[in-house]
């Protein structure tokens, strides 16, 4: 049942390509975003003025990185919110705003109340779901299914590469339904969208060695710290999350440029530190900020593109993952944070697909 993979989240890892290309391809019509079965138009684009994302956890996080590719395509103010604060909040939404519920389980008791919530305000409720027939894929207004296929372990991987595929082909639709970025534009965004499976396959084959290594050397870690700017710092609230659930090794993910603010005292030669850095516009940036952590003794992981190398004065351990268009680095730059945990994990000797405390799908607040 394991397909000849050791555990369950290391199969669902390397299924991630075949989860997109299910995902994305019968969304896809003459090189355009296409979301029509799913009760989603240009024309009904249009009309929201905000967005609101709803969600827990990883489904939360992958929010995170719409939140960031929907403002910066279609100017639209993006909201992302913790359901279990959403639901009690009295949160400022209504007619006009579109609500996004991410869930892979469809059964999360806090997404689900808030959902329902947004309806009662008046606001238009979209779900991105995995499970087929679950209540909150059965109550939305307009539904997406994401087509990870069966997650089983508790650690998700392969629903969350698809949500946030899911994530991208509605910014473009969206972008291109509120007239900022052309018919051309759009298609070209969506033909790079069309080869991320084959670079997540690639990413797969290229670094495994090198992050099962960085994996050994954090078994003996106390604490870590992940960095990134924009898309980068997205990205690592959910490796942070990613190692913290299965490695029981405590972690936060900080905006890089927010450390100065009070976390660097932090630092110390007993600190690791996983930096994101596949950001063009912002590399310098994050650069300047992991030499800040360097010279103060961390042992750093330094996550970039192929095209960049750096020597020992920033970083002890380099992942390069293939070079590929900027906006779309997120789908390849979380399999190394995937790989890290699970290999750190595996070197502790833990329950890797069924970690303590935790369960699947949680119906209860
Ligand atoms: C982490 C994880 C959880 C879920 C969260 C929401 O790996 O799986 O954080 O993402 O409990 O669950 P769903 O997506 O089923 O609503």
């Amino acid at each position: 049942e394991k397909g000849g993979y050791p555990h369950f989240m290391i199969k669902e890892i390397h299924e991630q390509p075949d989860s997109i290309k299910r995902t994305i391809i019968p969304r896809i019509v003459n090189g355009m975003p296409d979301l029509s079965e799913c009760g989603i138009t240009v024309e009904k684009l249009r009309e929201f003025k905000n967005i609101h994302i709803v969600a827990c956890g990883t489904a939360m996080h992958a929010g995170m990185v719409g939140k960031y590719v929907i403002e910066q395509l279609a100017r639209v103010p993006v909201n992302v919110d913790i359901a279990s604060e959403f639901r009690y909040r009295n949160p400022l939404v209504g007619e006009g705003d579109l609500v996004i519920i991410i869930s892979q389980s469809g059964e999360t008791a806090d997404s689900k109340a808030a959902m329902a919530l947004a309806k009662e305000y008046g606001a238009k409720t979209l779900a991105i779901v995995n499970a087929k027939g679950s209540s909150i894929a059965r109550e939305a207004d307009m539904l997406i299914y994401t087509h990870a296929g069966p997650e089983i372990a508790v650690a998700s991987t392969k629903a969350y590469m698809v949500q946030i595929a899911v994530m991208y082909l509605f910014a473009f639709q969206f972008a291109f339904a509120k007239g900022k970025i052309t018919e051309e534009e759009c298609k070209s965004l969506v033909s790079s969208l069309l080869e991320v499976p084959d670079k997540v396959k690639e990413t797969l084959d290229k670094i495994m060695d090198d992050c099962q290594y960085v994996g050994s050397t954090l078994i003996n870690a106390d604490s870590l710290l992940y960095i990134g700017r924009g898309l980068d710092y997205a990205l690592s609230m959910e490796g942070s999350l990613k190692l913290k659930e299965i490695s029981y090794i405590h972690s936060e993910s900080y905006a890089a440029g927010e450390l100065k603010h009070g976390t660097i005292s932090l630092i110390t030669k007993d600190m690791p530190v996983i930096a994101v850095a596949t950001q063009n516009q912002l590399l310098e940036k994050t650069i300047s900020n992991v030499k800040e952590v360097k010279a103060r003794g961390a042992y750093v992981i330094l996550i970039c593109d192929e095209d960049n190398t750096f020597g020992e004065d920033v970083a002890d351990q380099i992942i390069q993952v293939p070079k590929f268009r900027e906006e779309l680095m997120p789908m390849l730059a979380i399999v190394p944070l995937q790989l890290i945990a699970y290999y750190t994990a595996l070197s502790r000797g833990n329950d890797i697909d069924k970690p303590r405390n935790l369960a699947k799908s949680v119906t209860v607040e």
